[in-house]
């Protein structure tokens, strides 16, 4: 038998693939996966302006484009998407990536070597883990409580770290909390980057799916000495299965992802690119965006609306302004074991807390994503695990 590389034990769990599967089977109640509702999905506009694409630029589409991505695209959320976040930039400012996945990929091979340190929050997204491990990074996390990451507590880590090379953070309605990042601390996150000499990666494709509360510009806009590297994405607002996202950086930073996406997959699909600018160009994103957040809204009102009438009292969870998630603490529960139980016996699915966890981790936590199941279908599963969970208690 040939041996496996040794990064191959940083690969984590099986989580993602259950998700996946738990997402498929339609008589699970699942608040498990991270995507958007497939209803809202514009499948008659994007059909209409793929064929528009193709029409207009025939063959271009089907050829190699190279790695910083199609120039409409870029220039699209150069002037368009990234200003709703106070960032401004040029096209030349952005690379697009095969979904924002890849970017957090790039990141980390570009400042980690193994056993070098990554500062992330308590808890924190699962996937950013799973490729922090596989380069073998050392862990560092830092409470968060509900104004996102604690900047006393980040202070105090970069200070016990003087090697630490990066801080990852989700700062929009984070995965898994649902939690955001208050301005004040987004500025002082900037400082402390500076003065500690450390990058920050800003993961944020949850920014635009706000339902409540004023927007807060990007940690991004408060960057004058380029430490921060900017994520974005079109898998939350557009369809996840177009596999598009963008990096927003230095100049210098773009170059590294250049070559980084030219060592791993050349560039982004050039026909998702051409669809996604034409569809982009032409379909109004505002609209759009608009009957997103009020479904959204709904799934998560509908959500804690169950929860209060059905979970236990001394239950407790986070009320997100925006995205998917909502956080809950169980005290005595380990759900963990109790999801195994609740996907077989009652038909309802979500993530273990455990798994967001770099280090420390709490079993008694677990995350509920509203944003795939109707109003009906959450009260329905909500109320199935406040009695599992009141019956676990006695
Ligand atoms: C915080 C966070 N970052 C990145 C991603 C990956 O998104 P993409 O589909 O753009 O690769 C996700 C998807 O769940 C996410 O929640």
């Amino acid at each position: 038998m040939v041996q496996e590389a040794r990064r191959m034990q940083g690969y984590g769990s099986d989580f993602i693939k259950e998700m996946f599967a738990a997402a498929k089977n339609p008589d699970m109640i699942s608040f498990a996966g991270g995507a958007p509702a497939p209803e809202l999905y514009a499948l008659e506009a994007f059909r209409a302006a793929s064929d528009k694409a193709f029409d207009i630029h025939g063959r271009t589409i089907m050829a190699y484009d190279g790695a910083y991505g199609v120039a409409a695209l870029r220039e699209f959320i150069a002037s368009q998407w990234m200003p709703r976040t106070g960032v401004n930039i040029t096209a030349d400012d952005l690379l697009i990536l095969s979904g924002s996945q890849q970017g957090i990929d790039y990141a980390a091979r570009l400042y980690l070597d193994e056993g070098d340190t990554v500062i992330v929050e308590h808890p924190s997204y699962l996937g950013a883990l799973n490729t922090f491990s596989a380069l073998r990074a050392n862990y560092v996390s830092v409470d968060t409580d509900t104004d996102g990451m604690r900047m006393d507590a980040l202070e105090e880590a970069l200070i016990a770290n003087p090697e630490a090379k990066l801080i990852y953070t989700v700062p929009d309605f984070q995965n898994p909390t649902g939690i955001t990042l208050a301005e004040d601390r987004r500025r002082k996150m900037v400082e402390l980057a500076e003065q500690y000499d450390v990058m920050i990666i800003e993961d944020s494709p949850y920014y635009e799916i706000r339902f409540e509360g004023d927007f807060i510009p990007a940690i991004k806009s408060f960057d004058k000495a380029d430490r921060v590297i900017y994520l974005g994405s079109f898998s939350k607002t557009l369809c996840p299965g177009i596999r598009l996202g963008w990096v927003v950086a230095s100049k210098a930073v773009i170059e590294r992802y250049r070559v980084l996406k030219e060592a791993t997959d050349f560039q982004a699909g050039t026909v998702a690119q051409y669809q996604a600018a034409t569809f982009l160009a032409d379909y109004s994103l505002d609209e759009h965006l608009k009957t997103s957040r009020d479904v959204y809204r709904g799934r998560r009102d509908a959500a804690l609306a169950a929860i209060k009438e059905t979970f236990p009292e001394d239950v407790t969870c986070t009320r997100p302004e925006g995205g998917y998630f909502i956080w809950v603490e169980a005290p005595g529960i380990n759900a963990t074991e109790m999801v195994v139980y609740a996907m077989n016996e009652i038909g309802v699915a979500y993530v273990p807390g455990e798994s967001f966890y770099a280090s420390e981790p709490r079993v008694d936590t677990l995350r509920l994503s509203y944003s795939q199941m109707t109003e009906d279908k959450i009260g329905e599963g909500i109320g199935r695990l406040g009695r599992l969970l009141k019956e676990a208690r006695s």
